[in-house]
């Protein structure tokens, strides 16, 4: 931690946020729990609430068998007794929730909310369970079940999601691991990870881009050092806004389109056109830093992240249609990145349904995909930033309406990959069918163990 840097009160502030449970933990169990009365509802909160877990260092390296975790819709804490007035100090796009920032969000046609599956559609509580192994996972599954019966609720869905080998998402690429560096809390990821500063350094984010409560980027340049805005006391420290959403992916078509495209790109070069949509190669080497497949990659080791596209201003290397470039473009809208870094998210998501069988094209009508869930104190700047001005739209990147070929979308856009030197044409990527599509999901609001102890007693103000 910096000398400067607020102390994180991580003993208060729920676990999943802060720490990456699915380099631990190979299970992850999201379970929506519908209230039915707000008595019965707070009874069985408190019956759960010693089991949620905070993000304070486990002691030693014995690690819980199943770590739980809690958050809450807008419908949800009002279903709770949360009074209107209360709820009012919540952000606008959390009270209107995901379905109704469908349009916004781009899921239209099969993304579109009517689609969705049915128990994703206003939910209330989600319960994150994390589990070491299958066995782990089940046993606090049967738990958490019994306590929701036992209370008169209801459970509206379930959705089971374990790591790929490799740590890899159904598409086949590495995933998870460039995450922002949070002062307080991984200062030692700053390089990569944090904001670029002059002659190659980085410093780490301000803490309250992610938790509410303490001093963001703004407080930082605001000569009063107000604080951003929170929801009202006691729920408005260490919580923060988590997105969660279902998005359902396309193996095959995604494999055909490419496979098909690549018969025409660089003398047949699958691996390079694959790397080019995502802008880092399958083991997650970074394009921009090894244009040239480095063979062997550890993405998580300190500095592999440390790239910048400011010398690859016409994408030569790194197209500038590439997931991760328009996803996070760092400095590559120019101003040393300071147009970037206040959209930066926490993502932990974790892929759901088994792969599909290596080489085969076509679809076996199996359920498979990504549980996208991020973390960050401002939904509208932060998240929807990303995929409503970046991932949905090219304008800013001088892409006109192009969107982001990897995810397709309804009007899904084309892509340009430019050649390696100014001498070789540039290879056109068409349009193509949606190979993400939206399956439900929600804006949640995640509380510090004391908040969520005051919406159990019902003292919330
Ligand atoms: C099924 C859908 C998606 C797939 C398959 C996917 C895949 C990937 C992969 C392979 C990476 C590179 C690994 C890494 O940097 O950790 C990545 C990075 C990233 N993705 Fe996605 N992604 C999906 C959806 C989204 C969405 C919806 C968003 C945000 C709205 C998003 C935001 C990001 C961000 C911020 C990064 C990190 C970029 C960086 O910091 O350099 N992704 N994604």
């Amino acid at each position: 931690m910096t000398a400067t840097a607020t102390a994180l009160d991580l003993g208060d502030i729920q676990g999943d946020i802060l720490r990456a449970y699915g380099n631990a933990y190979g299970r992850t169990s999201y379970v929506f729990v519908t209230i039915r009365d707000p008595t019965g509802g707070r009874d069985w909160l408190r019956a759960i609430a010693d089991r949620v877990m905070n993000a304070a260092p486990w002691p030693g390296a014995e690690k819980p068998s199943c770590a739980w975790n809690v958050a809450f819709s807008a419908p949800g804490l009002a279903a709770l007794g949360v009074p209107e007035r209360v709820l009012r100090t919540f952000s606008d796009e959390f009270l209107e929730g995901m379905e109704l920032r469908a349009k916004v969000l781009g899921d239209t046609g099969s993304s579109s909310p009517e689609q969705w599956d049915g128990g994703l559609r206003h939910p209330h509580v989600l319960v994150t369970l994390n589990g070491l192994g299958e066995r782990e996972l089940e046993a606090a599954l049967t738990e958490l079940r019994t306590e929701v019966v036992r209370h008169g609720l209801e459970i509206a869905h379930e959705e089971h999601a374990h790591t790929l080998d490799g740590a890899r998402e159904h598409f086949g690429f590495a995933d998870g691991f460039a995450q922002p560096a949070i002062e307080g809390a991984s200062d030692d990821r700053a390089e990569g990870g944090g904001v670029p500063l002059r002659a190659g350094r980085w410093r780490a984010l301000a803490p309250g881009e992610f938790i509410l409560g303490y001093p963001d980027e703004d407080t930082r340049v605001d000569p009063q050092g107000r604080l951003p805005s929170a929801p009202a006391s006691p729920l408005g420290r260490n919580g923060t806004y988590m997105v969660w959403r279902k998005l359902r992916q396309d193996v095959a078509l995604f494999r055909r389109t490419v496979a098909a495209a690549a018969a025409r790109y660089a003398g047949g070069d699958e691996r390079l056109l694959r790397a080019k949509v995502v802008g880092r190669w399958e083991d997650g080497a970074p394009l921009v830093s090894h244009p040239i497949d480095p063979g062997t990659f550890d993405a998580t080791a300190p500095g592999a992240n440390a790239f910048l596209y400011g010398d690859d201003e016409d994408g030569r290397r790194c197209p500038l249609g590439a997931h991760v470039r328009r996803s996070n473009p760092r400095d590559a809208l120019g101003f040393e990145g300071r147009l970037s870094f206040r959209h930066r998210i926490i993502r932990r998501g974790m892929p759901y349904g088994e792969p599909l069988a290596e080489g085969v094209l076509e679809d076996d009508g199996a359920d498979r995909g990504l549980v996208f869930v991020c973390f960050n104190a401002s939904i509208s700047r932060q998240f929807e930033g990303i995929q409503v001005q970046w991932l949905n739209d090219g304008n800013v990147f001088g892409l006109g309406h192009d969107t982001d070929w990897l995810l397709g979308g309804q009007n899904g856009g084309s892509m340009v990959v430019p050649g390696a030197t100014g001498d070789d044409p540039p290879f056109y990527l068409a349009p193509q069918g949606p190979f993400v599509t939206t399956r439900g999901g929600d804006y949640l609001f995640v509380p510090g163990l004391t908040a969520l102890g005051a919406i159990a007693d019902g003292v919330t103000g």
